[in-house]
C-alpha cells in the first residue's frame, strides 16, 4: 500500500470526547492524516474489518470523511458504512456500529462548539460496543501520534457520497446508507409512537424542536413529522450547515432562546426542546419551566416503566459525578444500584454493556440508556413524548409531583471560561493540596463534612481513573464540585458545580440561583477563584 511521509504533531491527545482542534489546527499538512492513522493502529486489526464514518456535518466534514475514506483503504479495511454526504448523528453511529457488527466507528464531529472555519472541528473513535473508546484507547492513540512517521493512504478522487449506493475504492467496500433509516426504525421500538400520535392529534399533546441548524434535523422532521404527525414548523432550525447558521449549536437557555421564548409564551407546546452539533445532548423545556438535565434524568428513571421499551423495569442507573444526586434518590427509593462516574460518557459503557445499568445522564445536557452506546438528545425528546402521552399531566406538574416525592436538588453550573491555563492549573492544585484539611471547617455558616480529589475504580474491568474533580459534601446536603474542562479548544475553563437538596414542601419552587447564592459565594471563596484568575463572576451559568 503507498507509504506516505509524515512528521509528528505532538498536541493531539483526545480529550473528554475525542480530538477536538480548531479548523486551521486541522489544516495544518497531514495533521488529520497522522491522527486517522494512530486510530487505526490503535484500534486493532482493522483489515477486512467494517467501520462506520459519519459526522454532524460541520465545516471539514465533508473534506474529512474522503480523507478518511483513503486511508481505511490504504490500511485495507474491509467495508465502509457511511451516512449519505458524509452525515452521521453520534447517537445513530453508535446504533450503526451496533447493528451491523461493525469492528469500530469514526465520528467527526466538536458536538457543541461552534462551526466553521474559523471555528472548531473533532474526531473520535468508538468501538464495537458503539461507545467511545477508552482510555486505554485513547492513550494508546495519542502515544502513536507521538511517534508516527507514515501512513498509508490510496489516490482517489472524491467519492459520490450523495447517492445511496454501493461502490469500491480498490478492495475496501464503501456502503453508502440512509443517515436516518437505521436510527428511527431503533427508536420505533422503544417509544409508543401510535399514542405519541394520537395525543399529538388532538391536541392534548405539542412539541417544539431547536435542530440548531446541525444534525438532528433530518431526524427530528423524520420523527416528529414524518412519523408522528406534529406540523412541520415544530422543527426549528432544521437544516443542517456548516457552520449553523453562525450560532452555536449548544442546546442551552441562552443558545436555543428562540425555543425558549416560544415555551415561555402564554400559548406555549406542551414540550420544548433542543439538540446539540452531533445530536448527542438535549435540552428539555415545559410551557413556562426548564428541566435540569439532572431533574430530567431522575424523572426518566422514576417513570421508566410507562415507557414502552423500559416496561419491565430498569436495571440500574448512573450519573458522572458532577451531575446532581437527584437520579440516586430515585434509585434509593426503587431499589436499583447507583453508580457514580468520571466526567464523559465512555464511563457509562461498561456498566451498559454489563446490564448493570440501563439508563444514565449527565448534567451537561446528556441522557440515554442501554439502546446505543452513547447519550441520544432525541431519545430523550421521545421520552418525554412518550411519558406525557401515558401520563396526561404537563411537563410542569410532572417535575413538582417527582420534587414532592423525591425532594428536590437545587442546582447550577458556574462556567469560567478562556482562563490562562497556568493559572487554572495552580488552582487546583491548590485545591487538591488542602482537599483533606477541609474536612471540619466552616465556610460562611457551611461546615465541610467530606473532601477528596474523585477516583474511580470501573467495577467492571478494574480500570482506575485519579483526579476527576474536587468534591466537597457540607452539611445540609449540599456539595461543590470543581474540575478543569476536558473538551475546551482555548485556554482553560473552570467547572464548579453546585447543589443543595431541599425537601421541605412550601420550599420546592424557588429560584435555584437564589437558593445557591450563599453556596456560590462560598464556591468562590473557598477556591479563590478571583484571587487565582481575576474573575469576579462565571462566564456561563446554567
Ligand atoms: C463536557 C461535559 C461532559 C461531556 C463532554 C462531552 O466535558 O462536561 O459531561 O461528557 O463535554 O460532551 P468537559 O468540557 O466538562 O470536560
Ligand atoms: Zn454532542
Amino acid at each position: 500500500m503507498p507509504k506516505i511521509s509524515t512528521t509528528a504533531y505532538l498536541d493531539q491527545r483526545p480529550g473528554t470526547s475525542g480530538l477536538r482542534k480548531k479548523v486551521a489546527e486541522f489544516k495544518q499538512p497531514h495533521y488529520l492524516e497522522n491522527f486517522v492513522q494512530c486510530i487505526l493502529d490503535a484500534a486493532g486489526d482493522v483489515a477486512g474489518k467494517t467501520l462506520v464514518l459519519g459526522g454532524d456535518g460541520r465545516y471539514l466534514n465533508a473534506h474529512a470523511v474522503q480523507v478518511i475514506l483513503r486511508i481505511c483503504a490504504g490500511n485495507g479495511v474491509g467495508r465502509v458504512i457511511v451516512g449519505r454526504g458524509g452525515l452521521l448523528s453520534t447517537p445513530a453511529a453508535s446504533h450503526l456500529i451496533r447493528v451491523n457488527q461493525a469492528h469500530g466507528g469514526i465520528i467527526l464531529s466538536a458536538s457543541h462548539n461552534p462551526g466553521g472555519p474559523d471555528a472548531d472541528f473533532g474526531i473520535k473513535y468508538n468501538t464495537a460496543n458503539g461507545g467511545p473508546a477508552p482510555e486505554s484507547v485513547t492513550e494508546d492513540i495519542y502515544a502513536r501520534s507521538q511517534r508516527i512517521d507514515a501512513y498509508h493512504c490510496v489516490e482517489t478522487d472524491d467519492i459520490d457520497l450523495d447517492t445511496l449506493a454501493t461502490s469500491h475504492l480498490d478492495r475496501m467496500v464503501i456502503e453508502v446508507v440512509d443517515p436516518v433509516d437505521a436510527y428511527a426504525d431503533l427508536l420505533k421500538t422503544l417509544f409508543d409512537f401510535d399514542l405519541i400520535r394520537s395525543k399529538l392529534a388532538d391536541g392534548s399533546l405539542s412539541v417544539v424542536f431547536d435542530a440548531m441548524n446541525a444534525i438532528t434535523g433530518p431526524y427530528a422532521t423524520r420523527l416528529l413529522v414524518d412519523e408522528l404527525g406534529a406540523p412541520k414548523d415544530a422543527v426549528l432550525r432544521g437544516t443542517p450547515l456548516p457552520d449553523f447558521g453562525g450560532a452555536h449549536p449548544d442546546p442551552n437557555l441562552v443558545h436555543a432562546a428562540d425555543m425558549v421564548a416560544r415555551m415561555t409564551a402564554a400559548d406555549a407546546p406542551v414540550l420544548g426542546a433542543a439538540s446539540d452539533g452531533d445530536g448527542d445532548r438535549n435540552l428539555i423545556h415545559g410551557a413556562g419551566l426548564y428541566v435540569t438535565p439532572s431533574d430530567s434524568l431522575a424523572v426518566i428513571a422514576a417513570n421508566a416503566t410507562l415507557i414502552k421499551g423500559y416496561s419491565a423495569g430498569i436495571a440500574g442507573v448512573a450519573r458522572s459525578m458532577p451531575t446532581s444526586r437527584a437520579v440516586d434518590r430515585v434509585a434509593k427509593a426503587l431499589g436499583l444500584p447507583a453508580f457514580e462516574t468520571p466526567t464523559g460518557w465512555k464511563f457509562f459503557s461498561n456498566l451498559l454493556d454489563d446490564g448493570r445499568i440501563t439508563v444514565c445522564g449527565e448534567e451537561s445536557f446528556g441522557t440515554g440508556s442501554n439502546h446505543v452506546r452513547e447519550k441520544d438528545g432525541l431519545w430523550a425528546v421521545m421520552c418525554w413524548l412518550n411519558l406525557l402521552a401515558v401520563r396526561g399531566d404537563s411537563v410542569r406538574d410532572i417535575l413538582i409531583d417527582h420534587w414532592q416525592t423525591y425532594g428536590r436538588d437545587y442546582y447550577t453550573r458556574h462556567d469560567f471560561e478562556a482562563l490562562d491555563s497556568d493559572a487554572a492549573n495552580r488552582l487546583m492544585q491548590e485545591l487538591e493540596s488542602k482537599v483533606d484539611t477541609l474536612v471540619g471547617s466552616t465556610w460562611s455558616g457551611h461546615r465541610v463534612l467530606h473532601a477528596d480529589n474523585f477516583a474511580y475504580t470501573d467495577p467492571v474491568d478494574g480500570s482506575e481513573s485519579a483526579r476527576q474533580g474536587i468534591r466537597v459534601s457540607f452539611e445540609g446536603d449540599a456539595r461543590i464540585v470543581y474540575r478543569l474542562s476536558g473538551t475546551g479548544t482555548a485556554g482553560a475553563t473552570l467547572r464548579v458545580y453546585i447543589e443543595r437538596a431541599e425537601s421541605h414542601p412550601e420550599r420546592l419552587l424557588l429560584d435555584p440561583q437564589q437558593v445557591l447564592a450563599d453556596l456560590i459565594a462560598v464556591a468562590g471563596d473557598l477556591a479563590d477563584i478571583r484571587g487565582f484568575t481575576g474573575r469576579e463572576r462565571a462566564d456561563v451559568i446554567t
